[in-house]
């Protein structure tokens, strides 16, 4: 017998909340989890039932729930300062952090906003008014990449390559030339371009699909070539995800944008960053040139403070060794799971992976029956992805497989 609570919360929910990506119509009257705290690699629901948190929340847990490092960061600075703005005022934490990522990142300049849509949106925006301030203004395509997801802010969503998404603003953003892969490029005129956007070494909302080795490096001297920016979009792979800090550091490339949101946090609060070069940013100074863009949240002092925190756990001695040997695993362990029927074929970069069924089984099935062995995660079409927390054990890793074992049984 369900909790009153819990019926109560449901109730509220199908009669008023509207969730994203979801259809509306199946949802209400559906139960589902009613998650009302974290611990670790767990999430615990209104029923006191426990689950593997299997896909880090969508995609943004680093060191698991209620970390004690994270969560005394965020305390702290909630009993100092939680917000004031960022236009015409500087904040510690904020000042704190910007220095912090373009050191580690190897770049001059930080720009704060709130989400992965937005950190692109950020960078589409620059670089158009750069192109513009440059001389170039004719220098206003994108090259954007089939099946890419750059979130849904209209700039963002006009370079996602996934058509079921963004079909009704077909055409509504700046001007996108389509590319499969470096064969491609050939095929376009690059004086039209200003910038490449690219989730870098793998594409999360296609299926997680990870691009030939050296192929980032390919792109890096195409642009350098040709006079074209490079934004990498690592909202999804920064942070650790694939083994280092950053996902464009495993091929020695320094992009001219670096999109930051997700793991930012650790997947405690929204943050974003853009972050660009200094030759970029000068270009920005002076009567006439300034950034016309901004968020009230932006510099948030709570997000930045938790965002340091997670950085210092980032940097830590044994943390990107831990998430490569933990990776290894995964592939290990993947590599058992394709034996079960049904499996067609895995994918994995770091600790993100998805195993794709065959069309005798239905992912969203798979992911329903996780949910009743213990585990959360979500499909993407006939894909199971499996990204857990960083921070997961070895342990708990082997427990997660099993769990996909039964399922798949
Ligand atoms: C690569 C990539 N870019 C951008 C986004 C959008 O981020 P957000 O949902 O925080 O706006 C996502 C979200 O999944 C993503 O995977």
């Amino acid at each position: 017998m369900m909790k009153e609570a819990t019926q109560q919360w449901l109730a509220s929910d199908w009669a008023h909340s509207w969730h994203p990506f979801t259809d509306q119509a199946r949802w209400e009257g559906q139960v589902c989890p009613v998650i009302v705290r974290g611990e670790g690699v767990y999430l615990i629901d209104s029923e006191d039932r426990k689950y593997f948190d299997g896909n880090s929340s969508i995609w943004t847990n680093i060191h698991g729930h209620s970390h004690p490092h994270l969560v005394k960061a965020l305390q702290e600075q909630a009993a100092t300062l939680c917000h004031s703005s960022y236009l015409g005022l500087a904040n510690a934490k904020a000042s704190e952090l910007a220095s912090r990522l373009c050191r580690v990142a190897g770049l001059d300049r930080c720009f704060f906003s709130d989400n992965g849509s937005t950190a692109v949106e950020a960078a589409l925006r620059m670089e158009l008014q750069w192109r513009h301030q440059s001389g170039e203004p004719n220098r206003r395509g994108f090259i954007a990449f089939e099946n890419a997801y750059h979130g849904d802010t209209l700039g963002a969503a006009s370079l996602g390559g996934v058509g079921r998404f963004f079909e009704s603003i077909s055409g509504m953003g700046p001007e996108v030339k389509w590319a499969r892969g470096m064969e491609d490029l050939a095929e376009i005129d690059p004086e039209a371009i200003a910038a490449v956007v690219i989730e870098p070494l793998i594409q999360g909302v296609n299926e997680m699909t990870p691009w030939p080795p050296g192929m980032l490096q390919e792109l890096r001297s195409w642009c350098d070539r040709n006079g074209v920016h490079l934004i990498l979009d690592e909202v999804m792979t920064g942070f650790g995800r694939t083994g280092t800090l950053f996902a464009c550091q495993r091929e020695a490339v320094c992009p001219d944008y670096l999109c930051l949101a997700k793991g930012m946090t650790g997947g405690y609060l929204p943050l974003a960053a853009t972050l660009t070069t200094g030759e970029i940013y000068e270009a920005f100074k002076g009567v006439g040139n300034t950034f016309y863009y901004g968020h009230s949240y932006t510099g948030n002092p709570l997000a930045c403070a938790v965002a340091l925190a997670n950085l210092e756990l980032c940097v830590a001695d044994d943390f990107l060794t831990e998430v490569n040997e933990k990776g290894q695993l995964m592939g290990q362990l993947l590599e058992l799971l394709s034996a079960q029927p049904g499996v067609k074929n895995f994918r994995r970069c770091g600790m993100i992976s998805g195993l794709e069924l065959d069309s005798s089984r239905s992912a969203s099935e798979v992911c329903m029956k996780l949910r009743e062995l213990g585990m959360l995660t979500r499909p993407i079409l006939n894909t199971v992805v499996w990204m857990p927390p960083l921070a997961s054990s070895q342990p708990e890793l082997e427990a997660m497989a099993y769990c996909l074992k039964q399922a798949l049984d």
